[in-house]
């Protein structure tokens, strides 16, 4: 893709407001232009190396491919990257090319908090302002990590629109850098928005992809037979697809079912739910009601729980070369007790959304195949939903004695 080309296919492209025009001039110039500078790609290898952890290890699962007894399982363990998931990925690149533009501020918009947790790691790292839009339902939901934005000394706003979710928190942090473009950077966190931002995340993104092909050729000699990935706005499945979208092998897309597809209280987007249109200042498939608006989406993860899908899956999923399904909530909480116990991983509430399809797959297939599931997080930071599910009584009862404990009335 060369930087006039701003779809795929018929979906991308950059629908935006025209005070935002020379920002995305300016932005797209840049990137086309350091992506292949080699100071560039030397520092953010560095950076990878040094600070981001790469690469991640690609981990045989050897306790649950016995169990299941069929394909053999490897996980991707993003979560074992700097400040928990693949997000850290796309916002070190960032912020590496807004230092580079002499910008002195970063924006984001974040769901699960991870991506703004990143993004303020990063900002604190080279020395930039930072303000993360969060909506207030997730910022209920996923307390740690908006602890954590602030400790790394980034202003965490409140979005109180619409759902109060991941939707609303993208329409804020856009309409943010309307109003204060020239120091500003927006460092959007998926692969979704207007160009370049799909190409640009993928691209930062694909490290996760090449890392995979590099370590499963040497581990086995030959290419996966599926890749597995979980789909929010898209960032680390394309980011994980990438490198094999060329080559014979399944890609799997897992959505978030939250509680049913006829329950209306989930997020799948493809099979037939989504609607084509330009929401977001990008062209995709969206949930939308009758009138065009976005509708309501649901999932236990914060990170899938959004109405849009980046412009590059839609196309992908059209052409046939990515399959998408999903995974309800409550199989999602299954796939999270069965990796902890079995192999002692704790991943994301995302990631088993990824796992809950492997674990279907496996058993089906013999037992030379080989499944790639991308972990793309660690699930520390969902313990606060996962806590009553495994331990109900006692973790109340230690919320409880810590509310006590803060208001002095025990020690
Ligand atoms: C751990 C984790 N995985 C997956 C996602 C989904 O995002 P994406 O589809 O861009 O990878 C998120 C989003 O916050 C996340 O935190």
């Amino acid at each position: 893709m060369n930087y006039k080309k701003r779809h795929f296919g018929s979906y991308g492209g950059r629908y935006i407001p025209e005070v935002l025009y020379p920002a995305f001039e300016e932005l797209e110039e840049a990137y086309f232009r350091l992506k292949d500078d080699p100071d560039f790609i030397a520092e953010l290898i560095y950076l990878q190396k040094h600070y981001i952890g790469r690469p991640t290890p690609l981990y045989f699962a050897e306790n649950l491919t016995s169990d299941l007894g069929g394909a053999k399982l490897y996980f991707k363990m993003e979560g074992l990257a700097h400040t928990g998931a693949h997000k850290i990925n796309n916002a070190v690149g960032q912020a590496l090319l807004a230092k580079k533009m002499g910008k002195k501020r970063l924006i984001a918009e974040t769901g699960a908090g991870q991506h703004g947790l990143a993004t303020a790691a990063a900002a604190a790292k080279m020395g930039l302002e930072c303000d993360v839009f969060m909506g207030e339902v997730d910022m209920a939901r996923q307390h740690p990590n908006v602890l954590g934005m602030g400790v790394f000394g980034a202003r965490v706003i409140p979005v109180t629109d619409g759902s109060r979710t991941l939707t609303d928190a993208v329409n804020a942090a856009l309409k943010n850098w309307t109003e204060r473009v020239s120091d500003t950077h927006y460092l959007l966190g998926s692969a979704l928005g207007p160009h370049p931002y799909p190409a640009m995340v993928r691209d930062f993104q694909s490290v996760i992809g090449e890392e995979v092909k590099k370590d499963i050729l040497e581990i086995e000699g030959r290419l996966p037979d599926k890749l597995i990935a979980c789909v929010g706005g898209g960032s680390n499945s394309i980011g994980l697809f990438n490198t094999f979208l060329n080559d014979d092998v399944e890609l799997i897309g897992v959505e978030a079912g939250g509680e049913g597809p006829d329950t209306q209280k989930h997020a799948i987007r493809m099979s037939g739910n989504g609607r084509i249109g330009i929401v977001q200042a990008y062209k995709s498939y969206f949930l939308q009601d009758d009138n065009g608006s976005l509708k309501t989406t649901h999932s236990i993860s914060a990170g899938l729980d959004y109405a849009g899908i980046g412009p590059e899956l839609a196309h992908l999923a059209d052409e046939g070369r990515i399959k998408f399904t999903h995974a309800i909530d409550s199989e999602v909480l299954d796939a999270v007790k069965m990796t902890a116990r079995r192999e002692g991983i704790l991943p994301a509430l995302e990631s088993a959304h990824a796992l809950a399809e492997a674990f279907k797959q496996a058993p089906k297939l013999s037992g030379d195949s080989i499944i790639v599931v991308n972990i793309s997080g660690r699930g520390d930071k969902d313990l606060f939903i996962t806590g009553p599910y495994f331990d109900g009584k006692n973790w109340k009862a230690f919320l409880q004695n810590e509310i006590k404990r803060l208001s002095g009335e025990t020690s």
